[in-house]
């Protein structure tokens, strides 16, 4: 374990190693009154570094092949900030035997951005058990949500399990801040009344979201090389489809208490759904689409598939809600 954390340190820390040890360089090198080119040299080695993992860890962030609810605050998807240390993962240990530093990187890395989607899913649940208590939401619904929190802590606690077992590095989560700042919001113009609300986010946040999460985690696991990993991607479809199924009793009950509004939301959030961004591939160096699929991953062409699929189910189970 120690060595597969000297690995992950390794390689986060070669950029600003190098910038360092260029500067150092090119101030001895300048008091002896010698070229400063090879300091310079270095410097713009570790600024580089620098430059390609921060761009490999934001395409990575593009990837959403396992996720629960999204937490929206003040209309923007949050998750934990990144962070070392313990609390948040289980005992997980997938085989890494075989795969090189930078494969490990780049996959503990889409394991960490998938575990910080899980564990953002627990406080969403949590918001969406208090609208509904707001709402008079029968106590079937509140029961539900609390279920589906704690199966998004089991996610999270797995997916960092695996981050962590990739990376060599201690991930776990975070704070949110924006969660203790957040004041009641007065809503925007043409939001509507909260069923109207409740309706849109239950759409397209539950019912499309994961019952997308749900068909893109049976895929992986059907694809996926690693017996851990395909458990892991097998329980969370089985989770995001009960997750989904939530979603639809939820914007049953909006649309039968929510009376003419909530029936206006549905048919605006349905014009809404071919918006839906379909999950984006990165195209990183040194890992292409056979090896992702491999490790649970799915092509491009596969995540268009699945998300046109999912789209044209909703539309036609949200307009047999609503008929
Ligand atoms: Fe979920
Ligand atoms: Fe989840």
């Amino acid at each position: 374990m120690l060595v597969f954390f000297m690995i992950g340190s390794l390689i986060l820390l070669l950029g600003p190693g190098l910038f360092v040890w260029g500067i150092i360089v090119m101030k001895q090198r300048d008091s002896a009154g010698r070229s400063r080119l090879p300091g310079g040299l270095l410097t713009l080695a570790g600024a580089s570094t620098m430059v390609f993992l921060f761009w490999v860890f934001s395409e990575i962030g593009k990837m959403n092949f396992s996720k629960g609810r999204v937490l929206r605050l003040q209309g923007r998807a949050r998750v934990a900030r990144r962070a070392l240390g313990d609390g948040w993962a289980d005992d997980a240990a997938p085989e890494v035997a075989g795969l090189t530093p930078w494969q490990r990187t780049v996959l503990g890395e889409a394991w960490r951005h998938s575990a910080g989607m899980e564990h953002a899913s627990v406080p969403a649940f949590a918001k969406l058990s208090l609208k509904l208590s707001s709402l008079g939401a029968p106590s079937e619904l509140i029961e539900a949500c609390h279920l589906a929190a704690l199966d998004e802590v089991r996610h999270a606690r797995r997916c960092f399990a695996l981050a962590r077992a990739y990376s060599g590095l201690p991930w776990t989560a975070g704070a949110i801040p924006e969660l203790g700042q957040e004041r009641p919001q007065r809503p925007e113009p043409g939001e509507g009344d909260a069923w109207s609300r409740l309706v849109r986010g239950s759409l397209l946040d539950g019912c499309l979201a994961e019952g997308m999460a749900s068909r893109v985690a049976a895929e992986g696991a059907a694809r996926v090389s690693d017996p851990v990993v395909r458990e892991t991607l097998s329980v969370i479809a089985e989770d995001e489809e009960r997750h989904a199924e939530l979603g639809w009793d939820v914007l049953a009950f909006a649309l039968e208490r929510g009376g003419g509004k909530a029936r206006r939301a549905l048919r605006q959030a349905l014009e809404a759904l071919d918006a839906q961004r379909t999950p984006e591939l990165p195209r990183i160096p040194g890992v292409d689409e056979d090896f992702l699929a491999r490790n649970g991953v799915l092509p491009q062409a596969e995540l268009g598939r699945l998300m046109e699929e999912c789209i044209q189910q909703t539309r036609a189970r949200a307009a047999a809600a609503a008929a």
